[in-house]
C-alpha cells in the first residue's frame, strides 16, 4: 500500500522496534511523571492562586477568606489569634464593611491593633472593593 520503498523488506528490523519500544516506555513514564506533577501543584496553594486569578470578575469569598482573614480567624472562622466570627453574621453589609475597613463595630467598640485595618493594607495588595467584602461576608455564611 505504501508507496515509499522499503528497505528492509517490509518488517522493521530488531534494533528498530527494541527503539521504539524505549521510546513508548519513556514517553509513558515522562507523561505519568508529569501528570502527578500537576496533580501535586494543584492540590496546593497554588492552585487557590490559579481560582483567585481566573475568576477576578466575580471575586471567590472562600479564597480571599482563605488568603486574607483565616490566618487569624481560623479556617472556619471558629476563632484564634482573633474571635469567632459568627457573631458578626448579623450585622448588614455596611458594619461589616466598617469594621474590616477601619476596624469599628457596630456597638461602636475600635478593634485592637492586631485586626489589619484593610482600607489601609488591602486584599491581596489592592484596595478592597464592596464586591469582595460582601462575597467574604456571603462566604462567612456558609461556613458551619
Ligand atoms: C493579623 C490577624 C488578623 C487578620 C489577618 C484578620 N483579623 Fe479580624 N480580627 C483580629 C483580631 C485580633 C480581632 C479582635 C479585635 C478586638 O476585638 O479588639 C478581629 C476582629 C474582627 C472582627 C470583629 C469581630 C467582633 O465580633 O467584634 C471582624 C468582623 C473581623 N475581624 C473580620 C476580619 C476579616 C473579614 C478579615 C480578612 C479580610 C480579618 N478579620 C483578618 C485579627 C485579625
Amino acid at each position: 500500500m505504501s508507496a515509499v520503498p522499503d528497505p528492509h523488506g517490509g518488517w522493521f528490523t530488531p534494533g528498530q522496534i527494541a527503539g521504539f519500544v524505549g521510546l513508548l516506555v519513556l514517553g509513558a513514564a515522562l507523561g505519568v511523571g508529569s501528570y502527578q506533577a500537576g496533580q501535586r501543584l494543584a492540590g496546593t496553594g497554588g492552585g487557590a492562586v490559579v481560582t483567585a486569578a481566573s475568576t477576578s470578575d466575580t471575586p471567590d469569598g472562600r479564597v480571599l477568606y482563605a488568603g486574607n482573614c483565616a490566618g487569624c480567624h481560623g479556617a472556619n472562622a471558629e476563632g484564634a489569634v482573633g474571635p469567632a466570627l459568627k457573631g458578626t453574621l448579623g450585622w448588614s453589609a455596611t458594619d461589616f464593611r466598617r469594621a474590616v475597613l477601619d476596624g469599628r463595630t457596630p456597638d461602636g467598640r475600635t478593634l485592637g491593633v492586631v485586626m489589619p485595618r484593610f482600607a489601609a493594607t488591602g486584599l491581596d495588595g489592592a484596595p478592597p472593593t464592596d464586591a469582595q467584602l460582601e462575597a467574604i461576608r456571603a462566604y462567612l455564611k456558609t461556613l458551619p
